[in-house]
C-alpha cells in the first residue's frame, strides 16, 4: 500500500475509534431501553409532582359548589379556575393550605383583554386608556360570571 493511503487509513481509523470512545461515554446508559430516548425519563416524568387539580375538583358538594355552578355556564368557563388562583392540588387535598388569592390587577385581566392587533377581532377587547377609568377589572365584572358583579 502507498504510505500516503496508510496514513489516511490510519488516521480514519483513529477518528471512528475516538467517536466510538466519546459516544460511549457521553450517551446515557438507559438511552435506547424503549426507543430513540432515555429509558430512565418515564420513570422521571411520572415522579414529577402534580400540582394542578383541575376545575371539577373545585366545584365539590362542600367545596365551592356555588362559585362554580356560576362559573360552568358563563363565557369564563373555558378559563380554568387555576389559571386565575395558581395551581391548587395542595389545596384540594388538604383545605387548610390556602391558595395566594387570585391575581384582580387590570394587567392580570389584560394578558387576555387589553386590544392588541394580533388577537381575532371577535374576542372580546378593550382599550385600557379609556375603558373602566383606573378601577379594577372585579369592581365591575364578577370574574366568575364577567357579566356582571
Ligand atoms: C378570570 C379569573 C378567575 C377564574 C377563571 C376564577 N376565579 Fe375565582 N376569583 C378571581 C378573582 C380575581 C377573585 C377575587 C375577587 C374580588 O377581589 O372581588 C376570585 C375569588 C374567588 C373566591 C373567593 C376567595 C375569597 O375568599 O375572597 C373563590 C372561593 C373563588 N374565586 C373560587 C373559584 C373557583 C372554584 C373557580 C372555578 C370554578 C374560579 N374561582 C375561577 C378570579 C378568577
Ligand atoms: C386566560 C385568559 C383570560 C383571563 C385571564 C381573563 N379572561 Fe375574560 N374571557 C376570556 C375568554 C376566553 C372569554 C370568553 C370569550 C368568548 O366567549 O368569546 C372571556 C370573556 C370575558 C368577558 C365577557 C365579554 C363578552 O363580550 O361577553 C368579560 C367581561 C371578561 N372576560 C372579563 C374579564 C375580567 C374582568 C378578567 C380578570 C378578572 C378576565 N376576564 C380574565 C379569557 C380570559
Ligand atoms: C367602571 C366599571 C368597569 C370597569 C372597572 C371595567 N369594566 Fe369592562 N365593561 C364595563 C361595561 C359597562 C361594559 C359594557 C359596555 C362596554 O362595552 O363598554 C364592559 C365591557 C367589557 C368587555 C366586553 C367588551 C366587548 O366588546 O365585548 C370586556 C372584555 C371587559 N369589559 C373587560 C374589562 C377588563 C379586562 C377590565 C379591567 C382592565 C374592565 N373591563 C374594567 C364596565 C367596566
Amino acid at each position: 500500500m502507498q504510505p500516503h493511503l496508510k496514513r489516511a487509513f490510519t488516521l480514519l481509523a483513529l477518528v471512528i475509534i475516538a467517536f466510538i470512545l466519546v459516544r460511549s461515554l457521553v450517551v446515557p446508559g438507559s438511552f435506547g431501553q424503549y426507543g430513540w430516548y432515555r429509558g430512565d425519563s418515564v420513570n422521571e416524568l411520572r415522579n414529577l409532582t402534580v400540582n394542578y387539580a383541575e376545575s371539577t375538583s373545585c366545584g365539590g358538594e362542600n367545596c365551592h359548589k356555588i362559585i362554580y355552578d356560576v362559573w360552568v355556564k358563563d363565557r369564563h368557563k373555558t378559563v380554568n379556575c387555576e389559571t386565575c388562583h395558581g395551581p391548587a392540588e395542595k389545596h384540594v387535598l388538604n383545605p387548610r393550605e390556602t391558595l395566594t388569592p387570585a391575581n384582580d390587577t387590570r394587567e392580570y385581566c389584560g394578558k387576555c383583554h387589553f386590544k392588541q392587533i394580533a388577537r381575532p377581532e371577535l374576542f372580546p377587547q378593550i382599550d385600557p386608556d379609556t375603558h373602566g377609568q383606573d378601577l379594577r377589572c372585579v369592581y365591575c365584572h364578577n370574574p366568575h360570571k364577567p357579566w356582571f358583579v
